[in-house]
């Protein structure tokens, strides 16, 4: 079993390169397969996740060429099946936009049903729901969604709860529908807009992505194009929580500030300088790192996916902190692992009261899910002592060479399989 150990305690001092958003390359590769001319992805980051979904994809007759290792040219003019099984949703529940893409290019679509997973319950309704108002039969059974449609016509369609799955299925369902859809209570992320901007881009009518009502005139035929993905927000704040915790100075590039504003604020609140430039911010971590209470929230608000991160830089805050996690309901499961290297922490539902501690110390930890284990590796580099991390296939789901990106920045960290590696490890840092 691959795993991280680090030998914490060094501030990361240096410049890294943010890659594609996983959860925009997700949706818009979902979305280049609802058109039978050649599409081009560009900036698509090269993780476990993205490539499933490639290889869910091509078990479908469509095909997948792989150009570099961030450029895919996709072809779905051989597609021969309109399913999707359990497999791939089990290990990538996102799979499920190729409901939402199947559905509006050829009218059905058979996708396994995505269970709960590893931070709580996750419901697809408003994904039916939306369907269902635009004509489609939508039916379960066997654990699969089928759902089929001779003709969709546009609606008027308010989401009872943001979220940005449905938003992005929705709206995929709707580019060739017939007539207008507008959709309310829409999410904002920048992934729904670069979906949308992708999908305008194949000749789509979509507008209003980015505020809480889209509006969309279905079109008849959607026509290649090249896109080229936007910046991982996440990756990006993760480096910049992986600064501050570390008092550190590290340059983030490639990124889209304006993305980042809810992150950045909150670690200015921390005592943090946080410089915007075009495509870079620079954070410059303080030595005293400030309390702060956070409410994750849909976007602009702050990102749930920076909950763990943010919540392992205040554990070496200088004062007490509140953190509700309002989106998720188990993902503070990373506390108790925090806890083992010596966090203060005390979790009451969906609220987390951290009282900051001088210093973590190195433990042997299990990464409870993606972003937790991303947060529990910047635990480790600030800790003092080693820290192994376990469970790094999660991380792998989302960051690409993350442990090599770490030691760019100055970073002692190594993915080792056996005890004699650990060894090794310990015997070259000292
Ligand atoms: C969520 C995040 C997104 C992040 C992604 C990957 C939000 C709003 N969304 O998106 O930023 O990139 O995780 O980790 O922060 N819900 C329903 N019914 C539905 C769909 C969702 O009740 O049909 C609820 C969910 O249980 C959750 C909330 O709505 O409480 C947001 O879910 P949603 O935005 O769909 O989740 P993701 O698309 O996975």
């Amino acid at each position: 079993m691959e795993q991280y150990i680090i030998s914490g305690g060094k501030p990361l001092i240096g410049e890294v390169e943010i890659g594609g958003a996983k959860n925009a390359a997700l949706a818009i590769i979902a979305a280049a397969v609802m058109t039978d001319e050649e599409m081009l992805l560009e900036n698509l980051p090269d993780v476990k996740d993205v490539n499933l979904l490639l290889q869910a994809i091509q078990d479908t007759g469509i095909k997948v060429e792989r150009i570099d290792r961030h450029t895919v040219k996709i072809n779905a003019s051989t597609i021969h099946s309109y399913r999707v099984d359990y497999e791939y949703i089990k290990k990538m529940r996102a799979s499920y936009y190729l409901l939402g893409a199947f559905l509006g290019k050829a009218g059905k679509a058979e996708v396994a049903l995505p269970g709960g997973c590893d931070i709580g319950s996750r419901p697809i309704d408003q994904h039916i729901k939306g369907f269902r108002a635009l004509g489609a039969d939508v039916e379960i059974s066997n654990g699969m969604v089928y759902t089929y449609a001779d003709h969709l016509y546009g609606q008027h369609i308010y989401m009872d709860v943001v979220s940005v799955g449905a938003s992005i299925n929705v709206m995929m369902a709707a580019v060739l529908a017939d007539g207008y859809t507008i959709i309310e209570n829409a999410a904002k992320e920048p992934h729904v807009v670069d979906v949308a901007n992708m999908l305008n881009r194949m000749g789509a009518n979509i507008r209003g992505a980015g505020t809480d009502v889209i509006r969309i005139r279905g079109v008849e035929k959607l026509h290649g194009c090249e896109y080229s993905i936007i910046p991982d927000q996440i990756e990006a704040g993760t480096f910049m929580f992986a600064a501050a915790a570390t008092r550190g100075n590290v340059l983030v590039r490639n990124v889209i500030p304006k993305h980042l504003e809810a992150i950045t604020s909150k670690l200015r609140e921390m005592g943090s300088t946080v410089m915007e430039y075009d495509d870079a911010v620079h954070v410059i971590a303080s030595d005293v790192i400030k309390s702060t209470h956070v409410k994750t929230l849909p976007y602009p608000g702050f990102p749930t996916d920076m909950q763990p991160q943010i919540g392992v830089t205040l554990g070496l805050s200088s004062g007490t902190s509140i953190v509700i996690e309002s989106i998720f309901e188990t993902r503070f499961k990373y506390l108790d692992e925090l806890a083992r290297m010596g966090a203060d922490v005390k979790v009451e539902g969906n609220l987390a009261i951290i009282t900051g501690v001088p210093e973590y110390k190195g433990a042997e930890v299990s990464a409870p899910d993606l972003r937790a284990g991303a947060a529990l590796v910047i635990a480790g580099l600030a800790a003092k002592g080693y820290t192994i991390v376990d469970g790094i296939k999660y991380i792998l789901r989302g960051y690409e060479r993350f442990d090599e990106k770490l030691r760019a920045l100055g970073a002692n960290i190594a993915v080792v399989t056996n005890e004699r590696e650990i060894i090794e490890f310990k015997y070259k840092v000292v």
